[in-house]
């Protein structure tokens, strides 16, 4: 089928050479509270962790996600894009990636918490599956903020898979992940 999108994303294992840019995309995502460059680095040798960027063609990174592997789980430990490149498919892009691994390592099931006020990062985790099961109350320390705990359902069942496939094939329409 040819590609007729937007623009072209790659996306590759976050290094120690992309820190410097990640934690700039961090602040202006997370603010006061944003991981530091040494959390970054701790990840890097964490044998849990995988860690993804969206570079563009140029270069420029503008997006990471990563994630801890624990078992058959996976939790989503951060997502963010850089503000300007927001609404162009690029976070939708890493949640792919992240599924098409978690298939890869017979992953089972996601797990994530977002801010009870956050709608554009609850919508994304809804479009691909995830819904809420449970609220810590004040999870967030700098507004007491509650967070919704989020979970997919065993992802290799056929509902979702069915929904992971046509949103990837989907996706394709606006962006070429390579
Ligand atoms: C959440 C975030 C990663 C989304 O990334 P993005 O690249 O802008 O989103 P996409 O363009 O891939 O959008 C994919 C889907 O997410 C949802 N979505 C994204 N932004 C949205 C918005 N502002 N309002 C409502 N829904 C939104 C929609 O369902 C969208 O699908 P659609 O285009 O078919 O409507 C981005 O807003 C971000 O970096 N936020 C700051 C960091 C953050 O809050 N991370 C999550 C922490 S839990």
């Amino acid at each position: 089928m040819p590609v007729n999108t937007d623009f072209q994303i790659f996306i590759s294992n976050m290094t120690v050479d992309d820190i410097e840019n990640v934690v700039q995309i961090e602040a202006d995502a997370y603010g006061q509270h944003h991981w530091s460059k040494s959390s970054f680095y701790d990840e890097m040798n964490n044998n849990l962790a995988r860690y993804y960027c969206a570079k563009t063609q140029n270069n420029k990174l503008v997006a990471y996600a990563g994630i801890w592997n624990i078992i058959d789980e996976a939790h989503i430990t951060t997502i963010a894009v850089k503000p300007e490149f927001m609404r162009k498919h690029i976070g939708e892009a890493l949640i792919v990636k992240i599924l098409e691994d978690c298939y890869n390592n017979k992953i089972k099931y996601l797990t994530l918490e977002v801010r009870e006020s956050n709608v554009p990062a609850i919508e994304l985790y809804k479009k691909y599956g995830f819904s809420s099961l449970g609220t810590r109350k004040g999870y967030y320390q700098d507004n007491n903020e509650n967070a919704l705990i989020m979970w997919t359902e065993n992802i290799f069942y056929e509902k979702f898979k069915t929904r992971f496939e046509q949103n990837r094939e989907n996706l394709k329409k606006f962006i070429e992940i390579k």
